[in-house]
C-alpha cells in the first residue's frame, strides 16, 4: 500500500508525477474544508510535502500522529514548527546547496540594478526620454565594500561573485570563520557603518527577526544600499521604509518581504528601490533541482534509508 502525504501547495509536474506514483497523495490546497481533510486522513499520513513558504505549521502536524517526515521545497525552513518536529521525531529536510547559484547571481543581479539604476534607465528608454537628454549619471559598482550576513552556503556564493567586481568583502554572523579570506565583523553597526552596500542572507524565523533594524540601516547611511535576499523578517520594514523615505539609507533591492506577496505600497513610487517577488531560486533549472530533492529525500526515506539533506 503506497503510503499517504500530504501535499500542502502545488509544486512542479514532475515533482507531483512523481510522488502520485509513490504515495497516496492528499492536496491540502485543493480541500475546501482543511480541517475535515486533516480529519479524515490525518491519522494515516507518513509525510507532508510543503515549500518554504507554505510550511507545516505545529497544528496541522499534531493532526498527524504518525507523521515521519516533511521534506520542503526550499532551504529556507523557518515556516515548519521545527520545535514541534523535533520534540516528535519528525525528520525535516529541505534543498541545500543546488540553488546556491541562483541566488547569489540574483543578490549581484540586484546590487548592480541599483548601483547602475538599470530599471530606471531601461524606463527613461522606453518613455522616449532619451530622444529629449542623456540619462542622469549613476554610480560605481565595482571597487566598493559589501558586507554580507550570514556567510553561509548561499553567502559565500555571492561572495565569491562579488570578488570579480574587486569588491572588498566582509561578512557578519554568530562565528567568525577562520577559513574564510574576508574581514569577520561581531557587531553589525560597525560592519554596516563601513560598508557600502549590506547583503542580507541569513535564516529567517526568530533568531534573526529584524536584526537589520533602524541603527543598522542609519549606520549603512544615505549613501548606503541593503539587498536583502533572505527572509523579510529579518529586516524591520517599517523602518526601511521610514529611512528609504527620510534619505537616512540611500537604496536598496528587495527580493522578500515581511508578509509577501504584500510588499508596502510606499516602496513602489521610490525611484531608489528594485523590487522582485521572491526569485531568488526562481530559474526552471534550480527549480527542478529542488523538486528532484524534495522527491529524492522522501523516496530515500520510505526505502528505510537516512534522507538526503535533513536539517541539522
Ligand atoms: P546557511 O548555509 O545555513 O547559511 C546561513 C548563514 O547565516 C550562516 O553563515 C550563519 O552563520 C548565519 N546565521 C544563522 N543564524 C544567524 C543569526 N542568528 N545571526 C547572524 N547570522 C546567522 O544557509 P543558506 O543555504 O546560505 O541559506 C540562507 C537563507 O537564504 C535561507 O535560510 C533562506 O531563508 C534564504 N533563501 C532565500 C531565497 C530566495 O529566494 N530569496 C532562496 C534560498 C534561500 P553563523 O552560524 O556564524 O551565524
Ligand atoms: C523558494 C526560498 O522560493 O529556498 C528558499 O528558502 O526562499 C526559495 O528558494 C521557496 O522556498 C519556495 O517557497
Amino acid at each position: 500500500m503506497k503510503p499517504d502525504l500530504v501535499m500542502v501547495g502545488p509544486m512542479m509536474p514532475h515533482v507531483m508525477e512523481a510522488l502520485d506514483q509513490a504515495f497516496a497523495m492528499h492536496r491540502y490546497w485543493e480541500a475546501n474544508d482543511k480541517a475535515a481533510l486533516l480529519a479524515e486522513v490525518g491519522p494515516r499520513v507518513r509525510a507532508i510535502a510543503t515549500d518554504g513558504g507554505l510550511g507545516a505549521s505545529a497544528e496541522m502536524m499534531a493532526a498527524m500522529p504518525g507523521l515521519e517526515i516533511v521534506s520542503c521545497y526550499g532551504v529556507g525552513y523557518d515556516a515548519i514548527d521545527i520545535g514541534y518536529a523535533r520534540e516528535h521525531d519528525v525528520i525535516v529536510t529541505n534543498t541545500p546547496g543546488v540553488l546556491n547559484d541562483c541566488v547569489a547571481d540574483l543578490a549581484l543581479a540586484l546590487m548592480l540594478a541599483v548601483f547602475r539604476r538599470i530599471p530606471q534607465a531601461d524606463r527613461y528608454v522606453r518613455g522616449g526620454k532619451w530622444l529629449q537628454a542623456n540619462h542622469p549619471l549613476c554610480r560605481k559598482f565595482s571597487g566598493t565594500k559589501l558586507g554580507i550576513i550570514g556567510l553561509g552556503r548561499i553567502g559565500k556564493t555571492i561572495a565569491r561573485r562579488a570578488e570579480a567586481f574587486d569588491v572588498e568583502i566582509s561578512y557578519h554572523g554568530r562565528h567568525e570563520q577562520p577559513d574564510q579570506p574576508y574581514r569577520y565583523y561581531a557587531d553589525l553597526v560597525e560592519m554596516a557603518r563601513d560598508v557600502d552596500t549590506l547583503c542580507v542572507i541569513t535564516p529567517g524565523g526568530a533568531a534573526t527577526r529584524h536584526m537589520v533594524n533602524r541603527a543598522v540601516m542609519e549606520a549603512l547611511g544615505p549613501d548606503g544600499v541593503l539587498i536583502n535576499v533572505a527572509r523579510g523578517s529579518v529586516v524591520d520594514e517599517a523602518a526601511l521604509v521610514a529611512c528609504l523615505e527620510s534619505g537616512a539609507l540611500g537604496g536598496a533591492g528587495l527580493d522578500v518581504f515581511e508578509a509577501e506577496p504584500q510588499v508596502p505600497e510606499a516602496l513602489f513610487a521610490m525611484d531608489n528601490v528594485v523590487l522582485q517577488p521572491h526569485m531568488g531560486s526562481a530559474t526552471h533549472e534550480t527549480r527542478r533541482a529542488m523538486g528532484d530533492l524534495v522527491v529524492d529525500n522522501l523516496a530515500a526515506h520510505f526505502a528505510g534509508k537516512p534522507a538526503l539533506t535533513p536539517v541539522a
